[in-house]
């Protein structure tokens, strides 16, 4: 008798929960549901799903029995406290990995961690929950991945590197072994790191330099971490659609 597909509800409505469909969808262990968006976004329907209510409507999804979630947002602070926020719904949050990557057996991975196509994840490194490693994008062995940072598309981390919480490191950037980049810091595209990033940074340039160390900076790409209020488990986060 065949299984039962795995139903999952996607939270998210943007560019990344595209992406994450297609992801999702190349397994045919999983039954997309629809997805859940703040109810601003009008009537989101992305991919074909379709649009099941805002975030609260989590706890109804529950009572009817699914019980698996993947959130599906690219600002990493938003999609830590979704995802703090689906756990307490009582949701198992899946991963979305690419038949195209390459996940070295002995990586160990966390949940709602997303990895795209032509990604390479090396030997013995550690990628906890709600991580981000885009297109292309290759983590050497014994890396260490820290919650909600996301790798962009083409970055490269040589062997031993360890990215902070919520860190960005972004499009065809480089770091050479051993570096550290510190929580919530962001790496600029191109940029080559040879020296340890503090946290809540801003560095850029080849090699990367420090620009500014802020908690707010407005960067593309980059929501300053003092924006969202902290949230109740049992309240949704206020977020704008996608
Ligand atoms: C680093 C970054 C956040 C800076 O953005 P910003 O604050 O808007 O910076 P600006 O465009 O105003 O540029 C300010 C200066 O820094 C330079 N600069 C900006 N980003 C740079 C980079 N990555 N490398 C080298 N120089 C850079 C600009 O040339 C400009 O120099 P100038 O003052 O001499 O003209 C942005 O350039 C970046 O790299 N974003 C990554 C986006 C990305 O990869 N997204 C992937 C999504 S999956």
């Amino acid at each position: 008798m065949a299984e039962a597909r795995r139903q999952i509800v996607l939270m998210g409505t943007g560019g990344h929960a595209k992406v994450i469909i297609e992801l999702l969808q190349a397994d045919a262990a999983n039954e997309l549901v629809g997805c859940v968006a703040p109810e601003s976004a009008g009537s989101p329907r992305i991919a074909g799903l379709p649009w099941l209510g805002d975030d609260a409507y989590l706890a109804a999804l529950k009572l009817r029995g699914i019980q698996h979630a993947f959130v599906a947002v690219g600002d990493n602070r938003l999609r830590r406290k979704l995802c703090e926020y689906a756990r307490a719904q009582g949701m198992q949050l899946v991963n979305a990995i690419s038949p195209q990557a390459n996940v070295s057996p002995t990586a160990r991975l966390g949940g709602n961690i997303a990895i795209m196509h032509g990604a390479n994840i090396g030997p013995d490194t550690v990628v906890e929950d709600g991580v981000v490693i885009n297109s292309n994008a290759s983590v050497d062995h014994d890396g260490h991945l820290s919650p909600y940072c996301h790798i962009g598309p083409g970055a490269t981390l040589a062997g031993c590197v360890h990215v902070g919480e919520e860190s960005f490191v972004a499009t065809g950037s480089s770091v050479i072994p051993g570096q550290r980049i510190g929580d919530r810091a962001l790496v600029g595209a191109g940029s080559v790191v040879i020296r340890s990033i503090p946290a809540n940074s801003i560095a850029y340039g080849v090699p990367a330099r420090i620009r500014t160390r802020a908690n707010n900076a407005l960067v593309v790409g980059w929501t300053p971490v003092t924006s969202l209020r902290d949230v109740k488990t049992n309240v949704p986060p206020q977020r704008k659609a996608g």
